[in-house]
């Protein structure tokens, strides 16, 4: 993959990875043997996405260590008991200039039950957070579609936007997300043969809206279901967005990269070999 896209100036982003939850023993180098790995095969930049407080340190050190990665600051939807940070704690987090995004944030009412008040309490505190520091969202919804749609709109998380983090719902969703300027980023779950609903929302997304991600260590794309995810295997969800489009992967490598960074300005986009892949874009 890679020597097909280096010479085109161009490379991959995953755009949703818990880096600090690999488990490191499966690369000779640890860590650095996944990112040397993701990098042979043409990724070229992460987002390292926060999922609690214990772990940010962590994620925030990775991205300060390799300028190829960047990070978010947030408490996900299911982690509970840990500490519990509000909008203005969020904001001077985001402070640091590896910080892109808020999140990952939203509702998750598939893995937890009950009076689940406190989750949308802590999801308006990170729309919050988002629009006073201008960073974009990073969402996780599962089974909480109405909900997380209608407190994005009542909280004016529009202004700031953001992406739809491993999208499984249908087309109408994906166009009011949309509407609401988010992105919409697909995982390896595309590459299911089940997945087949959602194969047609690939097909009818318009190309400026189309983020690829791993969701790693979780989620790993056919033909490595089952195992651990890792970067390197955003190509294969590439591979297959290209497939279900008609068109190239460089294509689609060149568009999704494109819509990173103009979805996540802070992140800092790379050279290779000289060529600045953004100025090469057409829109295609
Ligand atoms: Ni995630």
């Amino acid at each position: 993959m890679n020597r097909i896209l280096e010479p085109l100036g161009l490379y991959l982003v995953d755009s949703h990875c818990h880096l600090d939850c690999l488990t490191p023993d499966a690369w000779e180098d640890g860590l650095q043997g996944a990112l040397a790995v993701a990098q042979q095969q043409g990724v070229g930049h992460m987002l390292c996405v926060s999922i609690d407080m214990e772990n940010f340190p962590k994620v925030l050190t990775i991205a300060q260590q390799y300028d190829f990665v960047s990070a978010s600051v947030g408490v996900h939807p299911n982690v509970q008991g840990g500490y519990e940070p509000d909008a203005d704690e969020l904001v001077k987090l985001a402070q640091d200039p590896n910080i892109v995004a808020i999140g990952e944030t939203g509702l998750d009412y598939f893995r937890n039950e009950g009076d689940l008040d406190w989750q949308r309490e802590r999801f308006r505190q990170h729309i919050s957070a988002a629009k006073q520091c201008g960073k974009p969202l990073i969402i996780h919804n599962r089974e909480s579609t109405e909900d997380c749609l209608t407190l994005l709109e009542e909280q004016g998380a529009d202004e700031v936007g953001g992406v739809m983090h491993c999208f499984v719902e249908n087309w109408e969703i994906a166009k009011r997300a949309m509407d609401l300027n988010f992105y919409i980023s697909f995982s390896g779950i595309v590459t299911f043969k089940s997945a087949q609903a959602l194969k047609e929302v690939v097909k009818r997304m318009p190309h400026d809206r189309i983020l690829v991600e791993t969701d790693s260590p979780y989620l790993a794309p056919v033909p490595h279901r089952g195992k651990q995810n890792q970067p390197a295997y955003v190509r294969y969800v590439a591979d297959c967005i290209a497939e279900l489009r008609g068109v190239e992967t460089e294509d689609v490598v060149r568009q999704t990269t494109q819509n990173f960074f103009t979805l996540f300005k802070q992140a800092k986009p790379r050279c290779i070999n000289g060529l600045d892949s953004l100025q090469t874009i057409e829109p295609g």
